[in-house]
């Protein structure tokens, strides 16, 4: 059990990198799984991926409030519809900006068994398989949002002003 540090886009170059698949999984390895669930709900995230804490293998772990999902080498099989919402992510501290994706996502994984599993989800989940699985390629949300990134305090603010407005 750890929480792990964080890496932060623009100050770690590890988070644009491409992460190599898992062909085995290592008593290290599943040590890495349980320190990213560890440090994901640490740090009230729906989602973590290993090049977050500083490790370039295909891991992620979700939990959007539906319980923990461990995805090891996944690929997306089929994705269709579209959202368009606020996104946010551990390594982009304090900010978030708005993002249109897919509504649904299909996956293929391996589970902690490392036996292959079909994750699908709507919404937040697809958004969430979809957020994940572009770290394990180097992708960060932020060169998906559309407009600017806001930070996330005076996205409060802007919301508590309004309310004083009614
Ligand atoms: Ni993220």
């Amino acid at each position: 059990m750890a929480v792990l540090d964080i890496r932060e886009w623009g100050k770690d170059d590890v988070l644009l990198k491409v992460c190599k698949p898992v062909k085995e999984l290592t008593p290290r390895l599943k040590t890495l799984i349980e320190d990213m669930y560890d440090t994901m709900y640490d740090a009230d995230g729906v989602g973590l991926a290993a090049p977050q804490v500083g490790v370039l293998r295909r891991i992620c772990v979700i939990d959007v409030g539906e319980g923990p999902v461990t995805l090891i080498n996944p690929e997306v099989l089929e994705t269709s519809g579209e959202q368009t919402g606020n996104e946010g992510c551990l390594s982009v501290p304090g900010k978030t900006g708005v993002v249109t994706r897919p509504n649904y996502a299909k996956v293929k994984a391996l589970n902690e068994d490392m036996e292959e599993v079909i994750v699908e989800g709507e919404g937040l989940m697809a958004r969430a398989l979809l957020h994940e699985i572009d770290h394990l390629d180097g992708h960060i949300y932020t060169e998906k949002v559309e407009g600017q990134l806001y930070d996330v305090e005076d996205l409060v603010e802007e919301i508590d002003d309004d309310d004083d407005e009614e």
